[in-house]
């Protein structure tokens, strides 16, 4: 079969060591704590494309925080930002600057979602409730998970209304043209120091996730700088969470950037998926997006590596466009500089074409494209 076939299909990755016993749908939104939801709102939908769904604040009887929901395809974001002092929001954006609070996930049962983690060891983060209004109801449940982070459990039971009770359709006459972007692939936390495994055995034992692939500090590592990484995925592979935590080298790991900047573990990038890369990621630099360079010299082998591929070399080049290639096919993919001005977050984009893997061919180069960043940042 070619690659092509299994990519318009965009199987999920099946692992079948995972005990499935919750089980995920899918992830159902990401919810950032930001200190200006109504601009980082502006900034998701110019640049990013994402479109308006729906608005909790003053005007919907919130007192003490504003809430931005924005969708592309399956892609939902939920921006958040306090409007009194004090209080947990404040203290999050404190420590961390803006950063992904709550990965949520969606399920049939959030009530039993959340009696099984918690039975298997997780710590509550909010206990059942129900949140219902004349479009239906919403149940929602949670559970922390590395730093900060935490994993909302919704469970939709038919609701049709915007987002979920307590929001009111977000109706500007502000739109932005989509830029591709179908589905998050995966998301990536990391922790600290010799942290990995306990938050990979948390995965599997909590969440009964099972492990992927890993790698080592000898498949992440350059000249100067290390990691180490596990991807935990669900059964059903709708779910893969990379973890990494750094490793020695001569000279810091991006993780220790990370973690010093975030004050702790968090959410490092979320991969976003298109089925056009070409198309998504110019746009998205056209829109003010930067993206991570490797040098030009990548190009001039790259396909002696990865083999033949469907696109032309030349607009990957342009774009800077980074390929691999597994026993299933390839795969293309680019890394967003961070988004915020903490070296923190970031967004990849990639497209897959019967690759499941993570785009291991491109870790050197890409690290020390990272590398040169540090550096300017006096972070190295
Ligand atoms: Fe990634």
């Amino acid at each position: 079969m070619s690659t092509k076939d299994n990519t318009s299909l965009n199987l999920p990755v099946e692992n079948p060591e995972a005990e499935d016993f919750l089980p995920l749908l899918g992830t159902d939104h990401v919810e950032l704590y930001v200190g200006n939801a109504k601009q980082a709102a502006h900034y998701y939908m110019s640049a990013w494309g994402f479109q308006p769904e729906a608005y909790a604040g003053l005007e919907t009887g919130l007192k003490d925080r504003v809430s931005y929901v924005l969708r592309q395809d399956k892609i939902r974001l939920v921006l958040t930002s306090p409007l009194k002092p004090g209080g947990d929001i404040n203290r999050h954006i404190e420590r961390h600057g803006d950063g992904v609070k709550a990965i949520a996930l969606w399920v049939d049962d959030a009530r039993k979602s959340f009696e099984e983690t918690v039975k298997r060891g997780a710590e509550p983060y909010l206990e059942p409730e129900i949140r219902e209004d004349d479009n239906g109801k919403v149940t929602l449940s949670g559970i922390h998970t590395y730093g900060e982070t935490v994993h909302i459990f919704v469970e939709r039971s038919g609701y049709d209304g915007p987002f979920m009770p307590g929001y009111r359709a977000w109706e500007p006459h502000y739109r932005a043209e989509p830029t591709g972007l179908k589905y998050i692939d995966h998301m990536v936390g990391n922790v600290g120091w010799n942290e990995m495994n306990k938050w990979c055995e948390f995965y599997a034992k909590v969440m009964g996730f099972a492990q992927l692939i890993s790698f080592d500090d000898k498949d992440i590592s350059t000249e100067y700088t290390a990691l180490m990484s596990k991807v935990m995925s669900n059964g059903n592979g709708r779910i893969k969470f990379p973890i990494n935590e750094p490793a020695e080298g001569r000279k810091k790991s991006q993780i220790e950037e990370y973690i010093e900047f975030y004050n702790g573990a968090g959410v490092q990038h979320m991969a976003l998926a298109t089925d056009n890369i070409i198309k998504t990621v110019s746009d998205l630099r056209d829109r003010g997006v930067e993206f991570l360079r490797v040098p030009a010299t990548y190009y001039e082998d790259v396909l002696d590596r990865v083999g033949e591929i469907d696109e032309k070399l030349e607009p990957l080049r342009d774009l800077g466009i980074l390929i691999d290639r597994d026993e299933e096919g390839y795969l293309l993919q680019i890394f967003t500089k961070p988004i915020l001005d903490r070296p923190t977050l970031f967004i990849e984009i990639i497209q897959r074409k019967g690759a499941r893997s993570f785009g291991k061919g491109n870790f050197k180069a890409l690290f020390e494209a990272i590398e040169r960043e540090q550096e300017s940042r006096g972070t190295l």
